[in-house]
């Protein structure tokens, strides 16, 4: 045989394998989600996500430092609100004294280069469990976009980087620059939640929160799954409003929309490598049917394969321990 093309000569040692290789992955691409809960001492594992934790925020510190000193930049803070401050305004979330702008502050006190990301949403804080406020059974836009406004500028007061709103009313990004614009917050940013699908995988985030909805889902304000030219109308016009990162959610099942809107803008592109991915790994890791580090490294490469900037993932820290050693 004379062939004239052999493409295992590419393949054929690590070397060469790495000398070639088209995407790479580093710590600099994970932003890491952190469940933030009152009290001190607090380390609660969360039951569908093995060796996940919700922690007070004296270990949440510490676990910001070590974060820090494994190369990575980023985290997107969550917080646990009381059942006692839950109410149908959401009002707990722009209280200037609350768990999540004390976190906002006293991580970047503690560690003043990670960059701070947040979540914009009402879902924790909602007694309905829903992201927006609820009149007559139904999620309502405008009132829900004002409260998304004040909980950004108190965020931003606190001290964050980029709030990151997570909940698909429609025009809040505007809504929320204009707020930080007119609050003198003009350097702060916007990642959007752009393209944000109603998903079974959101279970286990649900858990670590408790904020599943307590009536309904969350269909008439997340997106259909059945659908990817909205998804780009989505992102595009979020960009017009003015974010700054736009977010493909969940991850996996929707590989395709993140090579599809990589394509068609010019920011950056992160994806959600959502509760439900990671339990699914960590579950057939459990049970022996997958090798779980080569499972992380693999998923998290074809996030970038596809087209992702940035990967919010549950496994930064175990990837970046891996891509270090
Ligand atoms: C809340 C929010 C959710 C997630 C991030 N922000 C859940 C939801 O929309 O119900 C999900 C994250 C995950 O599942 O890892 N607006």
């Amino acid at each position: 045989m004379y062939l004239q093309k052999r493409n295992r000569i590419l393949r054929a040692t690590p070397a060469i394998r790495s000398l070639v290789a088209e995407t790479t992955l580093s710590p600099n691409d994970f932003i890491v989600p952190l469940f933030i809960d009152e009290g001190e001492s607090v380390e609660m594992e969360i039951a569908s996500m093995p060796n996940y934790y919700r922690r007070s925020l004296d270990l949440t510190i510490k676990e910001v430092k070590e974060l820090w000193s494994l190369g990575i930049k980023s985290v997107l803070l969550f917080i646990k609100c009381k059942d006692e401050l839950k109410d149908n305004t959401g009002k707990e979330a722009w209280n200037k004294e609350g768990l999540m702008q004390r976190s906002i502050k006293a991580i970047k006190d503690a560690v003043p280069g990670m960059y701070i990301m947040t979540d914009v949403a009402l879902d924790p804080y909602s007694s309905y469990g829903h992201d927006g406020i609820v009149e007559n059974g139904e999620i309502v836009n405008d009132p829900t976009v004002e409260a998304l406004v004040k909980m950004s500028v108190s965020h931003a007061e606190a001290g964050v980087d980029m709030v990151a709103p997570s909940d698909m009313m429609d025009g809040r990004i505007g809504a929320i620059r204009e707020g930080l614009e007119e609050n003198g917050f003009n350097k702060v940013g916007i990642m959007a939640y752009s393209a944000k699908f109603a998903s079974c995988f959101y279970g286990p985030f649900r858990d670590a929160l408790d904020s599943a909805p307590g009536f309904g889902d969350k269909k008439t304000y997340q997106m259909d799954y059945s659908n990817r030219i909205e998804a780009i109308k989505e992102t595009l016009m979020d960009i017009e409003e003015g974010a700054d990162i736009v977010m493909v959610k969940p991850g996996l099942p929707y590989l395709d929309i993140v090579r599809e809107v990589k394509d068609a803008v010019d920011v950056p592109v992160s994806v959600y490598n959502i509760s439900g991915e990671y339990a699914m790994i960590k579950a057939a890791a459990k049970m022996g049917w997958i090798n779980e580090e080569k499972a992380i490294i693999e998923t998290l490469t074809g996030f970038k394969r596809a087209g992702a900037d940035l990967i919010a993932t549950y496994f930064a820290k175990d990837a970046a321990r891996l891509l270090n050693s």
